[in-house]
């Protein structure tokens, strides 16, 4: 009995990209329902501890939480680092994709898109909290391998393609041809550590302490991987506190001091690529050569990335159509064309 056999065809199945920043689920027949960032919010009353809230409305309460309350990003690094919070994650947003349609649905079987470094153990948590939080059957798929479906790209042909998908907590590029992934390679650098830097950077130039909200909002107005070509130089209002008075503060900062701010880890992100490129099967390299790199992930976003990894590379680079949402697009074209069942690994 094949794969796809066992797969049974009722509506409720899904498939799933539990991401370092963002869950998104997509759902047989339906396509993508739910985008929300991974956060939990857990609140504490008189010892007993419960589930606040979810995505969308725990990212909100994020560094603004009375001391019972405390949010939660139940994964690092793409990893679930947090098995009990991740699952009850999981069980909300399953809850929510299915309840769209007014009522409960059978356990469905799901497709969970995992890094394609991750270990055994690392494998089995994402199956426990996806059986645990009602799943009949958990499939896994590499999210460079999903990544490739989403955007399209010849994966069960005998041509190389090259995916580079930077997400919040990792960087990661695969090289896939004929149904499988012939290379992978992993960095810890994403979105968050973006966000870091720019942390990092205007406390070091500034005086001003910022939270991680903050620093992601500056990152989506003036992040960029250098400046852009036609001169312009935007600029915007910082809010924190002020590290030497101690009140709260507000400077102008330029697009100018974010390139430098973000230059250490998008360095690193075309460092990655550079060595997967070197690492590269000949006959693959020329099959890039043609294609191109294609980029996913929220961190392909950043305005002239694609530009630099070009003028770095020498090679075609290309943003697929939906960055934030191509891995979970794949995932789910597999959930629905029973031609790519050789790319899933059973648990
Ligand atoms: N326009 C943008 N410019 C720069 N970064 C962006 C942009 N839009 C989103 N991002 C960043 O992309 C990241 C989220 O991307 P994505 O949803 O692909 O990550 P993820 O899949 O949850 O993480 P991972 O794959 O590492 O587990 C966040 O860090 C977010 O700040
Ligand atoms: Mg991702």
């Amino acid at each position: 009995m094949s794969i796809f056999d066992r797969i049974s065809y009722a509506s409720s199945d899904l498939a799933i990209d539990l991401g370092t920043a963002n869950t998104v689920v997509y759902v047989r027949n339906r396509g993508v329902v739910i985008a929300e960032p991974s956060v939990v919010a857990l609140q504490t009353i008189h010892g007993v501890h419960s589930v606040l809230a979810v995505g969308n409305d725990a990212k909100l309460m994020m560094g603004r939480t009375p001391e019972n309350i405390r949010t939660v990003r139940p994964l690092r690094s793409g990893v679930i680092s947090d098995i009990d919070v991740a699952e009850q994650m999981l069980k909300h947003f399953i809850r929510k994709a299915q309840g769209q349609r007014g009522r409960m649905r059978g356990s469905p079987e799901i497709i969970v898109c995992v890094p394609s470094g991750s270990t055994s153990v690392e494998r089995r948590a994402i199956r426990d909290a996806a059986s645990n939080a009602g799943a009949r059957k958990v499939w896994l798929i590499e999210e460079t391998m999903a990544a490739a479906i989403g955007a399209d790209l010849p994966v069960t042909h005998p041509i190389g393609s090259m995916v580079v998908d930077i997400g919040g907590g990792t960087t990661e590029v695969g090289v896939i041809a004929t149904g499988g992934i012939s290379m992978s390679m992993s960095v810890r650098v994403g979105g968050d550590r973006m966000d870091d830097a720019i942390v990092s950077y205007v406390r070091r130039t500034h005086n001003l302490l910022i939270g991680e909200a903050t620093a992601e909002r500056v990152k989506l107005l003036l992040g960029a991987a250098r400046l852009s070509e036609d001169g312009a130089v935007p600029a915007a209002v910082v809010k924190g506190r002020d590290l030497v008075r101690g009140v709260p503060q507000e400077i102008t900062i330029s697009q100018t001091e974010i390139v430098e701010a973000l230059a250490e880890p998008v360095g690193q992100i075309v460092a990655a690529v550079r060595s997967a490129l070197e690492n590269t099967p000949p006959e693959i390299a020329a099959d890039i050569i043609d294609g191109g790199i294609i980029m996913t992930g929220g961190g392909a976003l950043l305005a002239n990335l694609d530009r630099l990894l070009a003028a770095e590379t020498g090679l075609p680079v290309r943003v697929a159509d939906n960055p934030l949402d191509c891995v979970a697009l794949g995932a789910g074209r597999v959930l629905e064309d029973p031609s790519y069942r050789g790319v899933l690994h059973a648990t």
